[in-house]
Parts: structure tokens; sequence; C-alpha cells
């Protein structure tokens, strides 16, 4: 492909109105609105996590989320290392082996988890996939295994429906990587045995963390059965036979940082005050469909996710009719040097497209005054 030349730079002018907030990356994405360093709590920095003040400040953070996800009391929740990654991978490691495995599988991120299964754990899993704009057949599982999934499919902007494909009487554990997925959805706790999930995501918080919900199936599992391989520290969440309740009271297992959960204390409080979780569905609602009206009105844009009932309100994927990887590069560069668009190239194992991040912390209009600008770095790079 031919790159742009000054010549066609100059064909279309360039739309007038900018995006006020750039930021639509789909992880770290964009900070709350009004949010600045000057807003954070910095009374905890310099301090021990153990302090009286350092654990108030953690269990803080538990409470809002508690309170913002609409936990019922059921289910514990916690902050451990290793972002939502560690999070996720603790779960597996101290759980998996009991009994046979499912891993769903339909991009990226949900591929890493069958890697983990078959490679490192061994465990010779069955193995569900989708290509990516896909999801798999949710209703053939085996739930007398373990289910691991990913709730939204951050670089195939695809999602589950729902939790009515899980059963309530399973015997095997569900295990949901929800990390672009809570905040944004409303999941039925009741369904859910293990979720995780990491603040840089609809929060808009920072990464370094991860958070684990425990259903009280989860914990009569590591209180009932001791997989046969080693587990680092950082996995450790039984001692003695008994769960380590501290870890869901703000006793993390390693230190955190305490800027990362004071970032995220910003972020729920900001949560809360523009109306919890049913606000921040419905901005994340309207941020898609707002993208979704500049894709139907372009014949050349098209949703990645074939189906709309499955399509991600989140990390949403778009493909380019006909555009090559080169192409989708250089639309993302013109659009960040114009400080339009900050990283909406997609994923780098997705199909060639563009990535763009409506969670609850984007503004609506900002994904309005994308759509000109789309046309003319589409045009600007036309060859
Ligand atoms: C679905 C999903 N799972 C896992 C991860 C990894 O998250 P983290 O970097 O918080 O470990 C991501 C990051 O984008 C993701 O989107």
């Amino acid at each position: 492909m031919n790159r742009p030349t000054s010549g066609a730079l100059a064909r279309n002018a360039k739309p007038k109105v900018r995006p006020a907030r750039p930021y639509f990356s789909s992880g770290p994405c964009a900070k709350p609105p009004g949010w600045s360093t000057e807003q954070l709590d910095t009374r905890v920095l310099g301090r021990s996590h153990r302090s009286g003040l350092g654990k108030q400040r953690l269990q803080l953070a538990i409470d809002l989320m508690r309170e913002l996800l609409e936990l019922p009391d059921t289910h514990r929740i916690g902050i451990v290392p290793g972002s939502d990654t560690g999070a996720y991978e603790m779960a597996m490691w101290t759980m998996l082996g009991a009994r046979p495995v499912t891993t769903l599988a339909w991009e990226s991120f949900g591929e890493g988890w069958v890697t983990d299964a078959v490679k490192q754990l061994k465990l010779a899993p069955t193995v569900v996939r989708a290509a990516y704009g896909q999801l798999p057949d949710l209703a053939q599982l085996d739930w007398s295994s373990d289910v691991l999934f990913t709730w939204n499919g951050t670089t195939s902007g695809v999602r589950v429906p729902d939790a009515e494909w899980i059963p309530a009487n399973r015997e095997g554990l569900s295990f949901a990587d929800a990390t672009s997925a809570v905040f944004a959805y409303p999941i039925d706790w009741t369904k859910i045995d293990v979720a995780t999930f990491s603040w840089q995501k609809v929060l808009g918080g920072e990464g370094g963390h991860g958070v684990l919900i425990l259903g009280p199936r989860a914990v009569e599992r590591l209180e009932s059965y001791v997989p046969d391989w080693p587990l680092p520290k950082v996995f450790r969440l039984v001692s003695k036979g008994k769960l380590a309740e501290g870890v869901f009271k703000g006793e993390t297992i390693n230190t955190p940082s305490m800027l990362a959960v004071e970032d995220a204390i910003y972020a729920l409080e900001w949560a809360k005050r523009v109306g919890g979780l049913e606000a921040l569905i419905a901005r994340s609602t309207a941020n898609s469909a707002a993208l979704g009206k500049i894709v139907d009105e372009r014949a050349w844009l098209n949703h990645l996710a074939a189906d709309r009932a499955t399509r991600s309100t989140t990390s949403v994927c778009l493909t380019l009719e006909g555009a090559d990887e080169a192409r989708i590069k250089a639309i993302a560069k013109l659009l960040e040097g114009e400080e339009v668009a900050y990283d909406i190239a997609g994923y780098r194992d997705a199909p060639p497209g563009l990535r763009i991040w409506c969670g609850a912390t984007v503004d609506t209009a900002d994904v309005e005054a994308l759509g000109p600008w789309l046309d003319w770095a589409w045009e600007a790079t036309a060859t």
C-alpha cells in the first residue's frame, strides 16, 4: 500500500471539532471525567498498608466495589497481586484439577487461559472455541466440569449475553474473567463462583492490582481441595485448611500500591456520584450506541462482532472494508498525531481493525466527535 502523501491529506479538510478527551484505549482506559492527580487523597502515601489508615483505605476500596457491583453477602471480594491476570491465574492454580475442565475461547485472552490450562497445568481441558467476531454455542457445555470463560472478549468485541446459560444447579464452578465486563453489564452473581477484574478498565483506574470475587462454592473448593502442584506465595489463599479471610478485609498478600488504591477509590466515588452501576451501564450503552450510529452511516465500517445481542458495549472492535494492517496503523497514527484518538488500532492478535473503548469513563460527545475524523483519516489513507 502507498503511504498517504501530503496530496492525499489535502483532499479532505480536517473536521473542526476534536474529542475533548481523546482517550479511547481499551486498557488502561480513560480516567473518570474531571480526574486529576490533585483530587487523590494522599494521606496514606508513605505509610504502611498495614497501618490503621492503610487498612481503612483498602477496606473502603473493597466496600465501594461491593456496593457498586451490587455484590451479595454470599460473595467475598478482595484485592490481590498481578492485575486481572494475577487474579485469574490465582483462581486457576488454586482451584482447578479437582474435576474436569472446560475452557471457552473466542479471542486472545480466552485463548491465554486455554494455554495456561493445557501447557502449564497440563489439565487436558475440553476446549470450546469460536473465531474472532463469533461466540461458541453456550448451550452445549458440560457443567459437571469447571467452566472458564471471558465475559467480554476485549480483543474481538464479543461478550456473553448474560448469565442465563450458566445453570443454577451446576456441579462444576464457573470462572469468569470479567475485567472489561464489570461495571458495564448487569451480572447475576448467583451464577458466578469466581470472577476477576482489574481497575484500569471500566473504572479508568491504575493497573497492577487484581480483584478476586469468590462465591461460596469456590470457598468450599479452596478449603476442601489441595492441588498437586506447587503454589507461589502470591497465589496462596488458604492457611491451615481455611480461607485466608484477611485478603477480603484489606490484608493484602503482599504490598499494594496505595497510590493505585487511592486512584481506585476516586474512580469508585465518581461512579457513585454519577448514579452507581445503572448509570455506568447507561454511559457505556450510550457510548457504544453513538459509535454504532457512526458505523451504520458508513458502508466501509463494520463491527467485528457479528451478532448485535452479544456485541460488546465496552471494547468495540471495527473492521474497515479492505483495509490491511498497514492502513489501520496509518489511520491510528494520523488520529493520534491529531490528538483525536489515542491507541485505537486493534489488538495485535486480532483481525486488522480499530478498537474504540466505550466504557463509562468515556464521554458520549467525544465518541460522536470521532465520526468525521474517521472519515478524514479513511480518505487521507486512501491510495
Ligand atoms: C479479557 C481480558 N483478560 C485479561 C486481561 C489482562 O488484564 P491485566 O493486564 O489486568 O492482567 C485483559 C486486558 O486487556 C483483558 O481484556
